[in-house]
This record gives structure tokens, C-alpha cells and sequence, in this order.
């Protein structure tokens, strides 16, 4: 049996354990070796439900003493990008939750930090895994809508509370949701982001971002229309429209679930679906998308390859969002370069 591979958690909070723990504890391939989280208590309870080895108040005690092959980085945004530099310099392969940093000047400092350590990062874009989607970007592949002309997509949240509703730890939900949208897109259109103009609502009591709006202009003269909002609930839609049919994606929730990401396609060119047809994907769970990047990512570490989406991918989605908010304090297009 080839060996294990033996990974570190860093961040027992809603994500690291809930989510990611649960396909890393079911993959025989993977030994889950020790975790940290500044909370005590957290730390040894993920450990005991898991069945990591040993529990850590301290990251940096966790990278110093193990051996660790791999870490999974599931922290506050404010702290994602020293906790991957620092994975990366004890030279573990590492796996961190969007948006990998604050902003496009923290990614390009890990992007330096994989060049210097020879590790990689891959980004927890997840919805790239949502069956849905995958269905989506293999009909737009495949010429089934023509020429992309146009995106229109849109994301929300519950209104975000701690960290996630503070400006300095990386709160509000262009950052939280915003980025996956922002990834969905970029990857969806395969295009370079050229400009953005932004508007914003900010909450009063808090300053973070309520609410965001932006036209984003992408090469191929692709224009994007796309919308976040923390007061909207558990929206995801994403609609491209080419010169031969259009296929939109959306979740279809109830409650606080999401059942299922329903496609339905026009096309104009792939006969199958010449009258708008409704694709449901097979598998109802969105958990499933987790799986799926968790084991992508594991066999890329195993096999050294290149990882699934890169530190360069999660860089384009943060210049976009950093034009946002630029352009919105301004109130002026933003050209990225
Ligand atoms: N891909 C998705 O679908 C998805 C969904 C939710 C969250 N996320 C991402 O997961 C990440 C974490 O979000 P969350 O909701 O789990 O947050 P959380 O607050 O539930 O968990 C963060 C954990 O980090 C711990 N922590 C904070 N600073 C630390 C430090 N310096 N060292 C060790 N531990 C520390 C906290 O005690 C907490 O347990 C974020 O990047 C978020 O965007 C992704």
C-alpha cells in the first residue's frame, strides 16, 4: 500500500470541520495527523471526532513538530495568507478556503512563497465541483451557446455575523460570496478581467459591505453583471448568453438548504436542446461538491501535479473584487491590468 498522506488542519471552525473534515476522515488515503485552533476546545474535539493524532493551540507548534505532507487552511480571511506562507515554508503541499487572502497584493506574496518553497496551494473554490456547474462549463466548452456574449450572476447570504460581518478580518459579502461568484465566472468564460465599476451599500453599524453591484468588462468583449448581498439569502444563479443559445445554472433552496443546482439550456446549435430544456444534476447533495475538490486536490499532492485552481486563479478573482471596492469609493471605472 502506497503511503498515506499525512495532513494538518489548520482552523476547527465551521468549515474546517463540518465540511472539510468529513470526506479528508472517509479517504484511506490520507492520515489525518493534527489540527490547531487558537480555541482549546475546539482543537480536541475536532481531533477526538476525527481521529486526528495529536490537537494544537498553536499552528506553529503543529508545523514545527509534525511531518506533515499537507495542510488544509480554514481560518478568518485576515489570517489565511500568513497561515499558507507559513504551511508552505514547513513544506507542506497546502489546500486553503476562498478567497486565500485579503486581496490581490496577499496572493501574489503566496504565489512568491510557492516559488520559493517549490509547494503548492489550491483554493477551495468549491462550486467548480458542483455537478451544475461542471454540466454548465462542459455544454459552454462543447460551443452549445456560440459565442459568450454576456454573464449575469448573483449570490447571497444570511446577514454574516463575527468576523465575517468585521471589515478588518475580511468580513461582508464580497468577499465571503462575491469571490465565489467573481471564481465562477472568470472560470465559466475562461476570460481575463479588463474593468470593473462598482456600487456598494455598507452596513451603518459596522462599515462592512451590505450589498455590492458591478459590471465587470472581460477580454473577448464579454460584459459581466453581477450582484452579492448579505440580506438576500441563499441566492446562486449564473446565466451566460452566447450568439447560439444561453444556460443558466441556479440553486434551488429551501430553508437554509440547497438541494440541488438545476441547469436549463437554449441552444441554437446542439439540437438535444432546442427547446429550453431543464437538466437536474444526479446527486441532490451539495456536499458532494466538497468531495470532489477535497480528492482532486489529495491527488494532485499524491501525484504532483499541478493543483486544481491555483493561487493565480484566486488572484484574478481578488483583483476584480479589489476594483470593486476601489471603484466604488471612487466612483470611477477601475482598468485591471
Ligand atoms: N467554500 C465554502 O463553501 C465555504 C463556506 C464557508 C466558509 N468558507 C471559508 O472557510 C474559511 C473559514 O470560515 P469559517 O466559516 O469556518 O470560520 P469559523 O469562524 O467558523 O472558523 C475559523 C476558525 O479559525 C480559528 N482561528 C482563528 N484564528 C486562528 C489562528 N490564528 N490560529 C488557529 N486557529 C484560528 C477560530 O477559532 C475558528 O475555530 C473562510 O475562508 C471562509 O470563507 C468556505
Amino acid at each position: 500500500m502506497t503511503k498515506q498522506l499525512r495532513i494538518g488542519l489548520i482552523g476547527c471552525g465551521l468549515q474546517g470541520v463540518d465540511v472539510l473534515c468529513p470526506p479528508l476522515a472517509s479517504d484511506a488515503s490520507v492520515e489525518l495527523a493534527a489540527c490547531a485552533d487558537v480555541d482549546e476546545v475546539r482543537a480536541k474535539e475536532t481531533a477526538e471526532r476525527f481521529g486526528f493524532a495529536r490537537p494544537y493551540l498553536d499552528y506553529d507548534d503543529m508545523l514545527a513538530t509534525e511531518d506533515l505532507d499537507a495542510v488544509v487552511v480554514a481560518l478568518p480571511h485576515a489570517a489565511l495568507k500568513t497561515a499558507v506562507i507559513d504551511a508552505l515554508d514547513a513544506g507542506a503541499a497546502v489546500f486553503v478556503e476562498k478567497p486565500a487572502g485579503l486581496n490581490q497584493a496577499e496572493a501574489e506574496e503566496i504565489i512568491a512563497a510557492e516559488h520559493l518553497t517549490g509547494r503548492r496551494v489550491t483554493v477551495g473554490y468549491c462550486e467548480r465541483y458542483a455537478e451544475g456547474r461542471v454540466i454548465m462549463k462542459r455544454l459552454i466548452s462543447a460551443g452549445a451557446i456560440g459565442r459568450i456574449q454576456t454573464v449575469s450572476a448573483s449570490k447571497g447570504s444570511w446577514p454574516l455575523e463575527g468576523w465575517r460581518a468585521d471589515p478588518d478580518a475580511g468580513g461582508g459579502p464580497l468577499q465571503w460570496v462575491g469571490s465565489h461568484l467573481t471564481d465562477q465566472i472568470l472560470w465559466m468564460t475562461d476570460a481575463q478581467p479588463v474593468r470593473v465599476y462598482g456600487e456598494m451599500n455598507r452596513a451603518v453599524e459596522t462599515g462592512v459591505d451590505d450589498a455590492t453591484a458591478f459590471t465587470l468588462r472581460l477580454s473577448g468583449d464579454i460584459l459581466a453583471s453581477v450582484v452579492c448581498s448579505q440580506r438576500v439569502g441563499a441566492v446562486d444563479v449564473i446565466e451566460v448568453a452566447g450568439d447560439a443559445g444561453r444556460i443558466r445554472a441556479e440553486w434551488e433552496w429551501n430553508s437554509h438548504q440547497v438541494p440541488r443546482d438545476i441547469v436549463t439550456i437554449f441552444s441554437e446549435v446542439d439540437a438535444a436542446y432546442s427547446h429550453p430544456t431543464t437538466i437536474e444534476p444526479g446527486k441532490p447533495s451539495p456536499l458532494a461538491m466538497y468531495e470532489r475538490e477535497l480528492a482532486a486536490w489529495v491527488a494532485s499532492v499524491k501525484d504532483d501535479t499541478d493543483p486544481p485552481v491555483t493561487m493565480h486563479d484566486a488572484s484574478r478573482v481578488l483583483s476584480v473584487l479589489d476594483a470593486a471596492v476601489e471603484s466604488a469609493r471612487t466612483g470611477l471605472p477601475v482598468e485591471i491590468s
